[in-house]
């Protein structure tokens, strides 16, 4: 496939997991590729997986002046912005200790929540400018359902009324807006504890987890014209997690 020949994609948190899948995804599909990360170096490895048509950036989704530059020296290379997929994110519950109260809170929110604007609000000049530009944001089944991960479950959540509110209000521009929904994916968050992954395959319908690839061919997808006519939309990549537990009872 062919889909992002000539065209070019920001992944942000694209160093690792779902955003290097991603990454690697968009690339195999001709997609000049920005890797943005805190993670310079790793984002650097991924480049060099990628080719020539890539480039790596440090870019902490937590602070406006470095995605405003991230984004701005991905156009000064590329000349143009088609994707933006807004990767980076995790709970910040699971890799640090967290303050208590408004703390845990407004830090999360900062994070996943406005993390996202600041992607979008720099990218949408560019993506506007392009004609048929795409942001496809990854949220978490957990903004969906309640899995007990509270407030990073709140803070996805907020991503499925971002993109039916940005995608009402710049549908005319042609620029689309979705979110793809996760559950489980086995990154590096499971590595020191693979027992975890091997029990939770009990709970899906398809009784396995994802894989990153998984989310990467949903992100290309909806990123792609293929999805020309979808915008707004959550679509859940979660092995049929949340059709109910049918499976358990039968
Ligand atoms: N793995 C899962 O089970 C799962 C499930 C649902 C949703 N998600 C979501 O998928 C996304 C990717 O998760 P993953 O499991 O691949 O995690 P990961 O830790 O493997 O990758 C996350 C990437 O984001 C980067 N990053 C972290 N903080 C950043 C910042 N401030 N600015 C820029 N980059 C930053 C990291 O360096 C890393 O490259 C996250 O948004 C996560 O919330 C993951």
């Amino acid at each position: 496939m062919d889909r992002f020949a000539g065209k070019v994609a920001v992944v942000t948190g694209g160093a690792h997991g779902i955003g290097r899948a991603t990454a690697l995804r968009l690339g195999a599909e001709g997609a000049a590729v920005v890797v943005a990360d805190v993670d310079l170096p790793a984002a650097e490895e991924v480049v060099g997986e990628l080719g020539a048509s890539a480039m790596a950036v440090a870019g902490d989704v937590t602070s406006r002046e470095s995605v405003e530059a991230a984004i701005a020296a991905a156009v000064e290379r590329f000349g143009r912005l088609d994707v933006l997929a807004h990767v980076a994110g995790h709970n910040l519950a699971n890799r640090e200790a967290v303050e208590p109260g408004d703390g845990q809170w407004v830090r999360q929110y900062d994070f996943t929540f406005v993390g996202a604007v600041r992607c979008i609000e720099a990218a949408l000049p560019h993506l506007v400018e392009s004609g048929a530009g795409a942001v496809v944001l990854v949220g978490s089944i957990s903004g969906v359902v309640a899995l007990g991960t509270n407030p990073y479950a709140a803070a996805k959540a907020g991503l499925i009324s971002l993109v039916s509110n940005l995608a009402a209000e710049h549908g005319p521009t042609g620029v689309r807006f979705n979110v793809v929904a996760p559950a489980t994916i086995a990154t590096r968050a499971f590595d020191n504890r693979p027992e975890a992954l091997e029990e939770l395959k009990a709970i899906y319908p398809l009784r396995r987890v994802g894989r990153p690839e998984d989310v990467a061919a949903a992100v290309a997808f909806l990123a792609s014209e293929d999805a020309g006519w979808i915008t707004g939309i959550t679509l859940p990549v979660e092995g049929g997690l949340t059709t109910g537990p049918g499976h358990l009872i039968g």
